[in-house]
């Protein structure tokens, strides 16, 4: 059981005892963190909420609660300002927590009781569209989500959802038959489709009448036409192909990869299905859900207000030409999902421009009688130091196979830096693993709905909340323990701890079990790198201030095993957030 856990239940039979009827039966005492460790590790404001409903002094109440906890294994109680109760976990008690976490693989992090089935749509780039930062924002954030929900025990679907049917193909189509560079297609085929669709674009704005013939490409492929389904196949496929590269690069993985293409069949069925149910109506030869006026204007997502007015923003599924949208595809989707996955909770990692999208989709799923746990897990944007969209020197959109490029070939200086001894190969992996990890650690250390601006010196520097300086700081520990290769421990004998800082990196450690599950209430990754931050700046403080190597006895088993269980920490928390740790920097 995590501390505040066990804090709230003995302070719910305090409460009890003191109380007793006059408890309101649905009361759960809540134990959070303290901001400020003057006021003890934990604290609780339990007496002054009761105190009000039984109308007593908050106080008094709370000086009997703690009297009745009496003398506590687990922490000292103070009472402090109008009834506060601030609980300070006793030293011996972290000393135990730290030695069943030594024995424990999961450290301290507990499987959750009741798992769910949770599908988690993230990346989703577009065939030769450009990929935007915000895919950048999806890939990582998703992936981390990924990670955590799996290892608190939740059955994880992770599903590649790719744009590879939309308009552009009339273009592309056109282009491939027209401008295709083979042989940089074979080199770099997300780069050819993309400079492909790029230049045929840019033609039909100034030839309109190329427009025309795009379209007409378009409509061969919907309609089935056998040449241009297999360059449209070709196009999917080598696509696929680059953007492995690149997820492999990331160490990031997908179940399935069930992208738009796959649900063309079901669009039609679908729509006519909503439209003889009367969910979707006709108007002006499209087909549309409208509001059905069940919820109050504000939070209805088909009405948008205009000039004071409600108006009707009707989710178009069907457009007057035939022609399906990403609506349909999102509803045939949801339905597949709960129908072969079983899903119980879908959540689509979006940046927020999308949020009216989902909000329309989530109550059209729901009055078609599929009530569920569905989430968009929006995000901000990332800026250029200018504070404007991140955008390359020219103007145009940032590849993300450029910003790992760049990444790695920054990190590769400061690994030079660094070490110039290391030999050439292993100088080669660790610039991968500290550029990488710097790309993902500046992503998942900020609050995912604010904006922020992409800045390479910051995420690279070997001091501060980035990749280097925690990744440097594994290193540091890892290193202390290359001394000692003929010492062996199993970390069974009991730990004693009596210096402040050797006691606080016990407090972090103790809590990193809080911490991973916290991720997921909000799903918000930025808990758990901050928490990692905290846990480096508590290492280095300890390791400034206690000697470990220069110690002797209980006190130098202590040390070495709080050095342990922060590497291992580091190691375990880094790796939920997909960044890999070098042996050496
Ligand atoms: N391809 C879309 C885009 O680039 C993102 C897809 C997100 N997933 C979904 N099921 N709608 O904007």
């Amino acid at each position: 059981m995590i501390i505040p856990t066990i804090l709230e239940e003995k302070l719910s039979g305090a409460l009890k005892s003191v109380l007793g009827d006059s408890l309101p039966s649905e009361f759960r005492a809540s134990v959070t963190p303290s901001a400020d460790l003057r006021f003890g590790d934990y604290q609780s404001n339990a007496a002054m909420v009761l105190a009000k409903q039984c109308r007593t002094n908050p106080r008094a109440l709370a000086q009997q609660v703690v009297e009745q906890m009496g003398d506590c294994d687990v922490c000292t109680l103070e009472i402090a300002g109008p009834g506060f109760i601030n609980f300070r976990i006793r030293p011996e008690f972290f000393a135990a927590r730290l030695s069943s976490m030594l024995a424990d693989a999961r450290l301290g992090v507990e499987a959750i009781t009741e798992p769910k089935t949770i599908v988690i749509d993230f990346s989703a780039p577009n065939v030769a569209k450009q990929m935007h930062v915000g895919h950048i924002r999806s890939t990582i954030i998703g992936d981390t989500l990924a990670r955590v929900a799996r290892f608190v025990g939740h059955n994880v679907i992770t599903d590649n959802h790719i744009g590879d049917w939309g308009t552009q193909f009339g273009m592309i189509l056109w282009g491939w038959k027209n401008i295709l560079d083979h042989s940089a297609l074979e080199q770099d085929p997300i780069e050819e489709l993309l400079r492909v669709y790029k230049e045929v674009n840019a033609r039909c704005k100034e030839t309109p009448e190329l427009l025309d013939t795009c379209k007409v490409e378009l409509v061969k492929l919907q309609s089935g036409d056998v040449e241009n389904l297999g360059i449209w196949e070709r196009c999917v496929e080598v696509s696929k192909t680059g953007l492995k590269k690149i997820y492999k690069q990331l160490d990031i993985h997908f179940d399935y990869w069930l992208g738009e293409s796959f649900y063309n069949d079901d669009l039609g069925p679908l729509v006519d299905g909503m439209l003889a149910s009367g969910m979707a109506q006709e108007s002006d030869g499209a087909i549309c859900v409208f509001s059905d006026g069940s919820v109050p204007p504000q939070d209805d997502p088909f009405l948008v207000q205009e000039k004071g007015e409600w108006k009707a923003m009707p989710c178009i599924i069907r457009k007057a030409d035939g022609g399906f949208l990403y609506a349909t595809t999102d509803l045939a989707t949801l339905d597949y999902r709960i129908k072969n996955w079983q899903a119980d909770s879908i959540w689509y990692v979006v940046g927020a421009p999308q949020a009216q999208h989902f909000r329309q989709i989530f109550a059209t799923q729901r009055r078609r009688g599929m009530d569920g746990d569905y989430r968009h897990i929006a995000f901000g944007s990332i800026l250029g130091e200018d504070r404007k969209p991140f955008k390359t020197r020219s103007g145009e959109s940032v590849s993300l196979q450029d910003v790992l490029t760049e990444a790695i070939e920054r990190a590769t200086r400061v690994v030079e830096e660094k070490s110039p001894d290391m030999d050439a190969d292993e100088k080669k992996k660790v610039a991968e693993i500290v550029g990488i990890g710097a790309v993902k650690f500046a992503e998942l250390s900020q609050n995912r709905m604010t904006d922020y601006v992409f800045n390479w010196d910051k995420m690279l520097a070997l001091q501060g909340d980035t990749a280097p300086y925690l990744q440097n700081s594994y290193v540091r520990v890892r290193s202390i323990f290359r001394k000692l290769e003929n010492e062996q421990h199993d970390w069974s004998a009991p730990l004693t701890l009596t210096e402040d800082a050797e006691i606080h990196l016990s407090r972090l450690l103790a809590r990193y079990g809080e911490v991973v599950p916290a991720v997921l209430d909000d799903c918000r990754p930025n808990i758990l790198a901050a928490y990692l931050f905290d846990l480096a700046k508590a290492f280095h403080s300890f390791y400034e201030a206690c000697p470990v190597l220069k110690s002797e006895g209980d006190v130098r088993y202590t040390r070495l095993a709080l050095c342990e269980l922060c590497a291992r920490t580091l190691k375990h928390g880094l790796g939920l957030l997909g960044i890999q740790l070098p042996d050496r920097m």
